[in-house]
């Protein structure tokens, strides 16, 4: 039945090519969602060709298995709030790259008893006989790759969700050597699949290369701070994708290998985008350590210096009167799920003549596009939002900025202390403006740490309070002046 290979093939063909387009959508906030769609026809089309590509003749355990993961992502998606995506993100490539391993286990296990059928069969002898019949080279260090890459990915995102989650401590936990113990390991490992792909029938090196990989992605993340943990989910989404491809590779699915590859370099592309975005490489991400979590370096320190303070009423009159706003938002709008009462006040200032803009910093918040998700949320025009790059020059023409739960990404540190930890991440240079104003509860540092120079500026304001609650002052101030 040549001719039936040669339509799956092609089917795949295309569901490769829906993915291709899918992801080229997900570029823009403008084309995503269609961009979601092409890629999940591409996933289906994918399935429903495996499925009968791969004469599967049980279809129940598939149900079954489809009804209750369906259900389960049905009940995250309506539950899991928008502050705890990376977690979630986190979980789904540990079950990636777990389901890579055992995908790889699986077949290996299939392959062994189907060699030791044969070799039975031809000459009554042990299945080692029958072992180059069923895999050759490749498939065997596929084998080894899928098993190794897919364990790490596993416990290493598990981890990675212990730490975001707050289960485990978002510090550096480490042995003393610890990356010389890691190196040591991974090269060990890297041997040991040469020894399985040499002697497949040994299953004690199998055993040992999933048990000594699930050990390395514990005692790779675990070092590193929680700071920097959403580039470690991006590395590890990349990780799982390689793991998907080899899983591709050891069942002979073309589809797999692509989209295991799109995945892999998908996340290694975000990856350098998200280490560039915070001036760090990926070597001081893996073998540093950068902040601790949410409470890092927690408290206020700015010494005697005193800040000035600003109230909805005044603030709306100044922004009543303004002719460029530029609105700034960062993490603690997320966490005060303020963005619709901030596109509400931002729509009042626009029914006053105000040229309202959006400035989005790549980092802010804690994942990528997290802002441009939270603004899409409350249906905020995408012609309003400005990357970095283009948002930077218009600053010295804004009358006012307005920066709600935003920190790190304003703080002039990353410009004027060489010593700090953000030296060199590029900002958003909101202190060209006539005015800032600072919407916060606290003076308490950002995600790095480390307090803020432009809390003390003589032009900026600080509007202390829940960014929710304030807002809403705000909102109520400019309905006044109607
Ligand atoms: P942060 O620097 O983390 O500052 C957020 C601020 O929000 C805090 O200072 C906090 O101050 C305030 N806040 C919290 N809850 C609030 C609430 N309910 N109402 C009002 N304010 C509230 O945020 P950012 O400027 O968005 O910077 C992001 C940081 O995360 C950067 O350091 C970046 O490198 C790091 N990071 C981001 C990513 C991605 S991909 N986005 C990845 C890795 C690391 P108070 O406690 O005083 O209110």
């Amino acid at each position: 039945m040549d001719w039936i290979i040669h339509v799956s093939q092609l089917l795949y063909l295309v569901a490769a090519i829906l993915f291709m387009m899918g992801i080229k959508r997900l570029g823009s906030p403008s084309t995503a969602r269609k961009g979601n769609q092409l890629a999940s026809l591409g996933m289906l089309l994918g399935v429903i060709v495996t499925l009968f590509d791969r004469q599967i003749v049980q279809f129940e355990l598939i149900l079954a298995g489809v009804v209750i993961g369906s259900l389960i992502g049905a009940v995250l998606a309506k539950k899991v709030q928008m502050t705890a995506m990376p977690e979630l993100v986190a979980v789904f490539n540990g079950f990636g790259g777990g389901a890579s391993a055992l995908v790889a286990w699986g077949e290996f296990s299939r392959g062994m008893a189907m060699a030791g059928e044969m070799a039975g069969q031809v000459s009554g002898q042990m299945a080692v006989q029958g072992v180059p019949a069923v895999f050759g080279v490749q498939e065997l260090a596929s084998i080894g790759l899928s098993i190794a890459i897919g364990s790490i990915t596993f416990t290493g995102s598990l981890i990675a969700f212990g730490k975001l989650k707050g289960i485990l401590p978002g510090g550096r936990v480490a042995l003393p050597g610890q990356n010389i113990i890691n190196l040591v390991l991974t090269a060990g490992v890297l041997g040991l699949i040469g020894w399985f792909v040499m002697d497949p029938t040994n299953s004690t090196v199998f055993w040992v290369i999933f048990g000594v990989t699930l050990l390395i992605g514990l005692m790779t993340v675990l070092p590193i701070g929680g700071a920097d943990m959403p580039v470690v989910i991006s590395l590890l989404n990349s990780y799982s994708g390689i793991a998907a491809s080899m899983a591709g590779f050891v069942l002979g699915n073309n589809l797999l290998i692509i989209s295991g590859a799109l995945v892999g370099a998908a996340g290694l592309i975000l990856t350098n985008i998200m280490c560039q975005a915070m001036n760090r490489s990926l070597v001081s991400v893996l073998f540093g350590s950068f902040g601790g979590g949410d409470d890092a370096g927690a408290g206020a320190s700015g010494g005697d210096r005193s800040v000035l303070e600003t109230y909805a009423e005044d603030l709306a009159i100044q922004c009543r009167y303004a002719e460029r706003v530029v609105i700034v938002p960062g993490y603690g709008l997320a966490v005060a799920q303020a963005q619709h009462v901030l596109k509400e006040a931002a729509s009042l200032m626009e029914d006053f003549g105000v040229d309202v803009r959006y400035g989005i910093h790549p980092v802010a918040g804690r994942m990528p596009g997290h802002m441009n998700v939270l603004l899409a949320e409350a249906d905020v025009p995408y012609d309003q939002l400005y990357d970095m790059e283009e948002i930077n020059p218009q600053f010295a023409k804004t009358d006012i900025v307005l920066i709600i739960g935003a920190n790190d990404v304003v703080n002039p540190a990353a410009k004027t202390s060489p010593g700090s930890p953000i030296y060199g991440m590029p900002i958003l240079n909101v202190d060209e403006a006539k005015m800032t104003v600072v919407f916060k509860r606290s003076l308490s540092p950002g995600y790095a740490g480390i307090d803020n120079d432009l809390f003390y500026a003589d032009n900026n304001r600080m509007f202390f309070g829940d960014a929710k609650k304030s807002l809403q002052g705000l909102v109520n101030a400019l309905k006044e002046l109607e």
